[in-house]
């Protein structure tokens, strides 16, 4: 075996022992990340806020791609619910008043405006509208 050959073997050598370890997420320098999805259009839609999680100051829903929160002062906010980062569903942190994303570290405003990163981008903000127990999310 000359040297070309020794190196196109050996190089051939170390592709078979990585390409499986990627595909088994072994390796973790071979995993991919997620990837932020686009804020719905076209929202409208009710909620029930009788029960559940927003039937209590502070308390939050994901549905239909958007995080709605009911504040400290029992007002709603409606965002994106994909971090603008690599699409991690957000959580809203009622003491702050803000929504942060669990995945890296990303803080929004109550608006949606990024205030760390490393999200670069806004989460859309929705209009919201109370009527009785039905809490109404819209664009
Ligand atoms: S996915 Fe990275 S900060 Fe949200």
């Amino acid at each position: 075996m000359n040297r070309k050959e020794f190196f196109a073997r050996v190089g051939f050598g170390a592709a078979a022992i990585l390409v499986p370890a990627c595909i088994a997420g072994l390796a973790t320098s071979c995993q991919s990340e997620g990837s932020p999805s686009v804020a719905p259009s076209n929202v409208d839609f009710n909620v029930d806020v009788s029960s559940g999680s927003l039937a209590t100051n502070g308390g939050f829903m994901v549905s239909n791609g958007i995080v709605i929160a009911r504040t400290l002062t029992g007002s709603y906010l409606a965002v994106s619910a994909s971090c603008t980062h690599q699409g991690t569903n957000v959580n809203y942190d009622s003491t702050g008043n803000k929504f942060v994303c669990p995945n890296h570290g990303a803080q929004f405003s109550s608006t949606g405006a990024v205030t760390q990163g490393p999200a670069s981008s806004n989460l859309k903000m929705y209009n919201t509208a109370l009527s009785g127990n039905t809490l109404r999310i819209y664009s």
